[in-house]
């Protein structure tokens, strides 16, 4: 039978937020380490930068598992500047037919009482009603029957910097101890990026208790090479249906500029199958160029327009300063002495290189105090960082070394 073809867009969904069960890519190490966890009976927290596969991860493992889950997002409560309001937001949802106007009337005791921490909120709600932090457990158990059952606090990155809701955390976390809220047996999974949870901790200094329940997942970073490469190969030939010309080439490209992040691969993917499409189906290596422009126009734009201030300065020394930058797309390491740049710069460029003082600590100190710093010092002493590692992958897709002498071009992009 006549099968329609899928359209890029069904295929790599780099926003979807929703598990594409045809797409998802096993990622066995952290799957078996996250079933662990939920057996464990502790509150886990797992974390990795954006895009690296976490809500996909958690999803997909508990669908699996067939274990209720309910996902509270601390994005929405950053915005409403109370835990407890999307507590109420989620019990609300599922319960829409209730509607209590519950968040209004209560918005300004919910304020008043954050700070302070949600065990003094019990107080003002009304006999009867139970806060808001229990009436979701408590939702949550009447819909889970005897079945095992986890809240999910999402995107713990959007609180950090709020000290009143890291606290609210701490003593959600806290009231779990409490015998009447354990009942509920309900579970915490926290996700979040890096660096949070110590962060976290360091705002709420009453939590070593607490740091004894959860269980730290390992994290979520790039995919390995294999698991790029069956992303890549379920995208275009098993669901696309597309041909490749020498797709080692094509997989070994993709997963270089994009560092295997679930979310860079889907987002370059869609570009090149868009290109694809209007090739007949078929991709091959040549088209690499043009989907590198469409993905740094798409995706890395900000990104490119920083370095690329920086390689335009009028700066005698700014071929120096050029084949820096190139050669800081090739670091694979998340921190780096400006030691091992200088290897690359004279392993890179030979010729412009050989016999000279290079200078690259000041060319690496520039870079990391302009205004939109693309490096900038990591907490161990001489070492450097890149300041989001969205910079890695656009040098990786924009710089170039010219066919002769040994210098640095930019992919343009403007002409897209
Ligand atoms: N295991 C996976 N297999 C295939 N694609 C994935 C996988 N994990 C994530 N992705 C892709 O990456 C995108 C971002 O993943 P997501 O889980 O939302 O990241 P995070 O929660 O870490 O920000 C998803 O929309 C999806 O396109
Ligand atoms: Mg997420």
């Amino acid at each position: 039978m006549w099968q329609k073809n899928k359209k890029p867009e069904e295929v790599f969904t780099p926003r979807a937020s929703d598990v594409n069960e045809s797409m998802y890519v096993n990622r066995p190490d952290l799957e078996s380490n996250l079933i662990r966890g939920l057996r464990s009976g502790m509150h886990l927290l797992t974390y990795g930068e954006s895009g690296s596969g976490k809500t996909w991860l958690y999803k997909k493992v508990l669908k699996n598992l067939n274990i209720n889950v309910y996902i509270a997002n601390l994005a929405n409560a950053s915005r409403l500047k109370s835990i407890n309001a999307e507590f109420a937001n989620l019990v609300n949802r599922g319960q829409q037919a209730k509607k209590t106007g519950y968040s209004e009337t209560k918005k300004a005791d919910l304020n008043a009482g954050v700070a302070s921490g949600s065990l003094q909120h019990q107080g003002q709600y009304s006999f009867g009603e139970m806060e808001p932090f229990e009436a979701c457990l408590s939702h949550i158990r009447n819909l889970s029957g005897n079945e095992q059952a986890i809240l999910v606090l999402d995107n713990l990155e959007s609180i950090r910097a709020d000290q009143n809701l890291l606290t609210e955390l701490a003593n959600v976390i806290t009231l779990l101890d409490d015998e009447r809220y354990a009942s509920y047996k309900v579970n915490l999974l926290i996700v979040g990026v890096p660096g949070d949870l110590r962060e976290y901790y360091r705002a709420t200094p009453n939590l070593t208790t607490v740091a004894n329940r959860i269980r730290e997942m390992p994290e979520v970073s790039r995919m390995t090479l294999d698991q790029c490469k069956n992303l890549i190969y379920q995208g275009f030939i098993t669901e696309l249906k597309y041909n490749i010309h020498d797709i080692d080439s094509v997989i070994s490209h993709i997963s270089w500029v994009t560092d295997r992040l679930p979310q860079r691969i889907h987002e370059y993917c869609l570009e090149l199958a868009f290109i694809g499409e209007s090739n007949n189906r078929t991709i091959d290596n040549t088209l690499l160029d043009e989907a590198d422009k469409f993905w740094l126009k798409q995706s890395l734009a900000a990104n490119y327009t920083v370095i690329e201030s920086m390689m335009n300065e009028r700066d005698t020394k700014v071929g120096r300063r050029n084949q820096t930058l190139y050669s800081l797309g090739l670091i694979e390491s998340e921190e780096f002495k400006w030691s091992d740049i200088e290897e690359i710069v004279r392993k890179e460029f030979l010729e412009s290189t050989n016999n000279l003082t290079l200078n690259i600590p000041q060319i690496l100190s520039g870079l990391s105090v302009k205004d939109n710093p693309i490096i900038k010092r990591s907490p161990k002493k001489d070492a450097y960082c890149f300041s989001d590692p969205k910079y890695r992958m656009c040098l990786r897709a924009m710089l170039r070394k010219s066919n002769n002498l040994d210098l640095v071009e930019k992919l343009p992009i403007s002409e897209i």
